[in-house]
């Protein structure tokens, strides 16, 4: 996979955090409601971080690192709770520069003095280590870098799983690439992610996860948290239900993990095509006003 070249472009957010804009998939970073509370609500209060950490150890996976935020919020949680929690964490991004613009830029400023410090020497270096913490960011596509994680045995209590939306980044939304990343799940562990679209929620399920909706802090939809098991997961509603019973629902795949975008766009536009399942406007029809948009994107 070609390393991403296109403009970084700094934005402010609501709550008063930094995010950046992401020419080559055309997106933003983080909710433009607020990073730094994208970070908090969406990805360490809905998988209960603070309670997990009270454990002698906690383990975290942060699919797609990008400027480091959910781990940040995941340390400043750690160490509010329970500072002699011993935390092992394994993030994954692909580009090195959004790490150090983040440094660089000072965007991280807002994070306690010792976190800002981890997320400079992960940056700089892939690796953060002190008491109490040891934490490596593997650079490189995630396809590829989940199968080291894997091949350690790594058991993540909670996974962060925050690619660009599904449209843009389909090769990290994936059946394949979640099976990939379950197996990486504690049994008693939990996924979180701010998606809700119908083709990521199947692929979950397909990845052998069981899916509940959640919180996701700035977006007009619910996120999705994902667990082995489905004790203590809310219940999807009548209209996400149904929702997954219309051709949005069809997943993305990538038998190689290897295909690009373009490719596996492809592969399930071409699957559509030939489906018997519901077509997805007439569930739009059916569950949102006129000039609502589908919440299969995101
Ligand atoms: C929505 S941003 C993540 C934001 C991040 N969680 C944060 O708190 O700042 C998505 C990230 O995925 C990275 N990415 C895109 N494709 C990737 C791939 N194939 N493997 C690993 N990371 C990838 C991008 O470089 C970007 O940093």
């Amino acid at each position: 996979m070609l390393l991403p070249t296109g403009a970084l472009v700094l934005e402010p957010t609501a709550d008063g955090s930094m995010t950046l804009f992401s020419e080559d998939f055309g997106e933003w970073f983080h909710s433009r409601q607020g990073a730094y509370t994208e970070a908090k609500a969406t990805y360490v209060e809905t998988t209960d971080l603070p309670t997990l950490a009270l454990a002698p150890t906690l383990r975290v996976l942060d699919v797609c690192y990008g400027l480091g935020y959910n781990t940040a919020a995941a340390l400043t949680a750690v160490a509010q709770v329970n500072p002699t929690c011993q935390v092992r964490l394994i993030a994954l991004e692909l580009d090195p520069r959004v790490p150090r613009q983040a440094v660089e830029a000072d965007l991280i400023g807002g994070w306690p003095a010792p976190v800002q410090d981890c997320l400079r020497e992960l940056a700089a270096t892939g690796q953060a280590t002190r008491p109490g913490l040891n934490a490596t960011l593997l650079w490189g596509d995630a396809r590829q870098r989940i199968q080291q994680v894997e091949a350690l045995g790594f058991q993540a209590d909670v996974i962060f799983f925050d690619p660009f939306s599904p449209p843009h980044c389909p090769e990290l939304w994936t059946v394949e690439f979640f099976q990939r990343v379950a197996a990486c799940l504690h049994p008693q562990g939990r996924l979180a992610t701010y998606s809700c679209a119908a083709a990521v929620r199947a692929a979950l399920r397909l990845a052998g996860l069981a899916i509940g909706p959640m919180n996701a802090a700035g977006r007009r939809w619910p996120g999705t948290l994902a667990q082995v098991s489905p004790g203590g997961l809310a219940p999807l509603s009548l209209q996400e239900q149904e929702h997954l019973l219309t051709r949005a629902a069809i997943p993305y795949r990538d038998p190689t993990l290897k295909d690009t975008a373009a490719a596996i766009r492809q592969r399930r536009q071409r699957e559509q095509a030939g489906s018997d399942l519901v077509p997805t406007s007439r569930w739009r029809k059916r569950w949102l006003p006129p000039h609502e948009k589908n919440p299969a994107a995101r």
